[in-house]
């Protein structure tokens, strides 16, 4: 069932089940595709997996999460973006997702490898949120998001969507897991807003609005997606209820799938992960949403993988880290049969 593909139009189909992770890369220089992407991409384009899913990518200055995040959000960007989607469809033609996101009071960070989860002290900038409430103790206070404020951001969210497909991307994945911005509106822990993007009343008019003014944009056969949040892991958070709640609405909306992660509204949370941890939520939301569902976290061998994807119980696997560590991961699974191989090395790797 891994080989088998996921059609989510007659142009935009998944050519198996495997897909890769999104993951930051913290290698951009204002904001723009570096050497080290296109040699990164390469290496994950060339593992066999079916779809790609492009790194968290900002659609603003100070929706980064630090100085180095990759953008999409002014015609240059677009122009590089143009050329590394032209570059990395040469070596394989499979859908390539980007990922969207605003860092909301997530934002202003140290480089991860050098001071992980650590606000910038120098060259910072003012983040904002649904809520002024700092992420955790030592983290500074965000800016409270004024109506007007929240109708720019769902408009630059909108303006990425529109140069993403221009630049060649299958489709658009918005970020709305991990602690960021649409996160922090989802979640009761960062939203405490009475208006009517607070959680009482018209719950979740954020995330409808971004994926409504998407799908206006969006031409015939591109597709949207989102990361939500299964769970926040803990008591006052986000359950798997009202992340089903969410992507009900989403979808009437035009969401055509959902990549179940959970936690990150605050550094530390009950999260315990394990091989596999998200399958449970993952299997839950696809049956009671309909909706095309990925699952991921701490995947790393063929037997999980068959095991997730017997009897449809969800619909894609997304890796990311044995991937990164291991290129020939998939390629090197006989049984998988993924009907991939670069002919150079099938070529020569044959006997
Ligand atoms: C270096 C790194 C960067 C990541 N960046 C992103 C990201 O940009 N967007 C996202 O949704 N998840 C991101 N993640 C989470 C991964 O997509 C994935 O869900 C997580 O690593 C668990 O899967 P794995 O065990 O197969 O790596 C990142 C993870 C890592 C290790």
């Amino acid at each position: 069932m891994f080989n088998q593909k996921l059609y989510f139009n007659k142009k935009t189909i998944f050519s198996n089940r495997i897909s890769v992770s999104p993951m930051c890369q913290y290698k951009s220089l204002n904001g723009f595709p570096s050497d080290w992407h296109y040699h990164h991409l390469r290496n994950l384009m060339e593992t066999g997996a079916g779809s790609l899913t492009v790194e968290s990518t900002s659609v603003s200055k100070i929706g980064k999460i630090t100085h180095f995040d990759l953008c999409l959000y002014n015609y240059n960007h677009y122009l590089e973006h143009k050329k590394l989607i032209r570059y990395l469809k040469k070596i394989r033609n499979i859908p390539i997702i980007i990922q969207l996101s605003h860092s909301g009071r997530k934002g202003s960070t140290e480089i991860p490898w050098k001071k992980k989860n650590k606000p910038l002290k120098q060259k910072k900038w003012q983040t904002i949120a649904p809520s002024p409430i700092s992420r955790a103790k030592g983290w500074p206070k965000p800016k409270e998001m004024s109506i007007k404020k929240i109708s720019e951001v769902v408009k630059q969210f909108e303006n990425s969507a529109k140069l993403a497909f221009k630049a060649g991307y299958d489709g658009v994945e918005i970020h709305m897991a991990h602690g960021y911005l649409i996160h922090q509106f989802c979640s009761p822990i960062s939203n405490l807003r009475n208006d009517e993007y607070g959680l009482k009343k018209n719950k979740y008019k954020f995330p409808i609005e971004v994926i409504k003014s998407i799908k206006k944009i969006k031409p015939k056969y591109k597709i949207i997606g989102a990361r939500v949040t299964g769970t926040d892991h803990l008591k006052n958070g986000i359950k798997i209820s009202d992340a089903k709640n969410l992507i009900n609405k989403l979808k009437k909306e035009g969401l055509e799938y959902v990549c179940v992660s959970s936690g990150g509204i605050i550094p530390i949370t009950n999260l315990k992960a394990s091989k596999g941890f998200r399958f449970k939520i993952s299997k839950e939301i696809k049956k009671d949403c309909k909706i095309i569902t990925r699952t991921s976290g701490m995947i790393n061998d063929f037997k999980t993988i068959k095991k997730f994807l017997k009897g449809n119980n969800i619909d894609l696997v997304a890796i990311g880290r044995k991937l990164v560590q291991d290129k020939f991961f998939l390629l090197n699974e006989k049984k998988f049969n993924l009907n991939y191989q670069l002919p150079q090395y099938k070529y020569c790797l044959k006997n």
